[in-house]
């Protein structure tokens, strides 16, 4: 399965070689997490839910819609207020969790928590392994600042929207 079919959403981002930017980013991220393609769709967006059957590209995918939504409302709203650069908002919503290959790991079966994963959780792998490639500042930003890392620093604006586009993909799924 390609990037590209994994998640398909990368297609709406304009510029091309942002697009290429966020598919290699991910590609390189089951290359170093030493994922096989059989696991991608196993791996689940969180190991805080017990048995949840929501895997990291479907979050990604209903995240970046949610966060295209938010622009979708604003455009047609607030039309030239919109402060949103899409291409941005939609790289750093693809990209927010794919830090996350490299914070798992296939122990025994079983998708723990990685040596590494316990030292430099996903927002900051993410974000470093993003920025060697070439992607952004701005979408790094969105990587480094979507959980409570970000708490210490100004947000833009792209992402606050991940921010909580991303709480809102993992709160109700909460049980109780
Ligand atoms: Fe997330």
């Amino acid at each position: 399965m390609t990037i590209t079919e994994l998640l398909p959403e990368i297609e709406l981002i304009e510029d091309g070689k942002l697009r290429s930017l966020v598919a290699e980013t991910w590609k390189r991220a089951i290359l170093l997490g030493g994922w096989d393609e059989s696991d991608l769709q196993i791996i689940p967006f969180t190991l805080l839910i017990k048995d949840i059957h929501i895997n990291l590209f479907q979050h990604t995918r209903a995240v970046t819609l949610c966060a295209l939504g938010v622009y979708n409302a604003y455009e047609k709203i607030y039309r030239d207020k919109n402060p949103l650069r899409k291409d941005i908002l939609l790289a750093g919503a693809l990209l927010h969790d794919v830090g996350k290959l490299l914070e798992y790991e296939k122990r025994g079966g079983e998708i723990v928590k990685s040596k590494r994963g316990k030292l430099l959780r996903h927002p900051i792998s993410g974000a470093a392994l993003a920025w060697s490639l070439g992607v952004p500042d701005e979408v790094c930003h969105i990587i480094a600042a979507h959980s409570r890392e970000g708490d210490h620093v100004k947000r833009i604006p792209e992402a606050f929207v991940v921010y909580h586009c991303d709480f809102a993909n993992f709160e109700p799924f909460r049980e109780g």
